[in-house]
């Protein structure tokens, strides 16, 4: 994955966008993320399947105790699910012989965790059939993977209903890795989430990995740039070039498949780690470091740094999660309750 020539190299000047410093550890309040219909509600299915959420947690646990990184992957999946065509889980659905989608766009090449949310999908269709869509599902277990990180837990509002279309066409609507700190704001914005949720919500790199390609271009000079990316930290890209081949080199198999931490040391469990390497110029992504280049995520990034506001992050983690939570959703007598979650009914 090789960066447009005029991506490669750092802009030089930090953007000034919203001085909303003052808003630093307040709760984010508000917000237009909601979709049209009726509410999300926190005790939905409780005279349906009064059950769901133990099931989902159960399933997730033992899925998480076994192979512990599958909790970044539940959070992501439900993090693309939510930007592309809104929390419908249209990131489930296979492609057809006339239709390619999500699951197939490039971006979402990595994504990981189909079959554990098939095997919870199955359980919940024994307990109650057609009753608890996918895209609750995801909710639910993105919430029960950053608990069982160590992460905090909150209230999930549920009644989504499943989407019925997925094209692969639609993840552009995915924050680009590659830009400016602006494009994150306005990519999030377009979602109906403001610049802190942004910030906060980057803090799920406390969780998981990054293959090669996804970061190799800051690694080596590449067209357009006579260097590798000056905001990343010298030595960490030594380290990180051991294992990263050239981005001009992406034929070599073991490069591209070869991972590193989003979080080096911790990142299996969610804490405020993250915000200390992107403070020391060792944030992996391009997107990661971008957050040092905006007054009020710089302002975010290190204070959370700082581990005095672990507390604080958490809150806000949750609160910002809820609100991604309900971008674009179906509900009411929209979409219809998948009986698989990669199929259509
Ligand atoms: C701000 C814009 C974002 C960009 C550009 C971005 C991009 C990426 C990329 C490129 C990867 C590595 C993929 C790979 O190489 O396999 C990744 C991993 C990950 N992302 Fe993000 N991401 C963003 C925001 C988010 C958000 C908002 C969440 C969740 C709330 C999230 C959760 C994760 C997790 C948990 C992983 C690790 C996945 C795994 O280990 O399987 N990301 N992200």
């Amino acid at each position: 994955m090789a960066a447009a020539a005029t991506t490669c190299c750092r802009r030089s000047a930090p953007a000034a966008l919203l001085a909303v410093a003052a808003l630093l550890c307040t709760t984010t309040t508000g917000g237009s993320a909601a979709g049209a219909g009726q509410p999300l509600d926190v005790g939905y299915y409780n005279k349906t399947c009064p059950a769901a959420e133990e099931i989902v947690r159960n399933e997730t646990a033992a899925a998480v105790r076994e192979s512990p990184d599958l909790a970044a992957a539940l959070l992501r999946l439900h993090y693309h699910d939510c930007f592309v065509q809104g929390c419908d889980a249209s990131v489930l659905l296979d492609s057809t012989p006339t239709n390619t989608a999500e699951k197939d766009a490039m971006p979402n090449g990595s994504l990981r965790g189909f079959d554990l949310v098939a095997r919870v999908k199955d359980r919940l269709e024994r307990a109650c059939p057609a009753t608890v869509s996918c895209a609750d599902i995801l909710a639910l277990m993105a919430r029960d993977a950053v608990a069982l990180s160590k992460g905090p837990s909150w209230s999930v509002g549920l009644g989504r209903r499943d989407g019925r279309t997925s094209s692969a066409g639609s993840c552009g609507e995915l924050p680009p890795l590659h830009g400016d700190v602006n494009l994150l704001v306005q990519a999030f914005a377009a979602k109906g989430l403001d610049v802190k949720d942004l910030v906060v919500l980057s803090g799920a790199h406390t969780l998981g990995k990054a293959h090669c390609p996804s970061y190799a271009d800051r690694l080596y000079p590449s067209a357009g740039c006579s260097t590798a990316d000056p905001a990343l930290d010298a030595r960490y890209a030594d380290r990180l070039r051991l294992r990263c081949a050239s981005a001009n080199n992406a034929d070599d198999d073991s490069s591209s498949n070869s991972t590193s931490e989003l979080d080096p040391g911790s990142c299996v469990t969610f804490d405020t780690s993250y915000y200390r390497h992107v403070a020391r110029r060792r944030g992996l992504l391009r997107s990661d470091a971008y957050l040092l280049d905006h007054r009020f995520t710089r302002a975010y990034v290190l204070q959370a740094a700082s581990g005095r506001y672990d507390g604080h992050f958490f809150h806000d983690f949750a609160v910002s999660m809820a609100k991604m939570a309900s971008i674009g959703v179906l509900t009411g007598d929209q979409g219809e309750i998948r009986t698989k979650c990669n199929v259509v009914n």
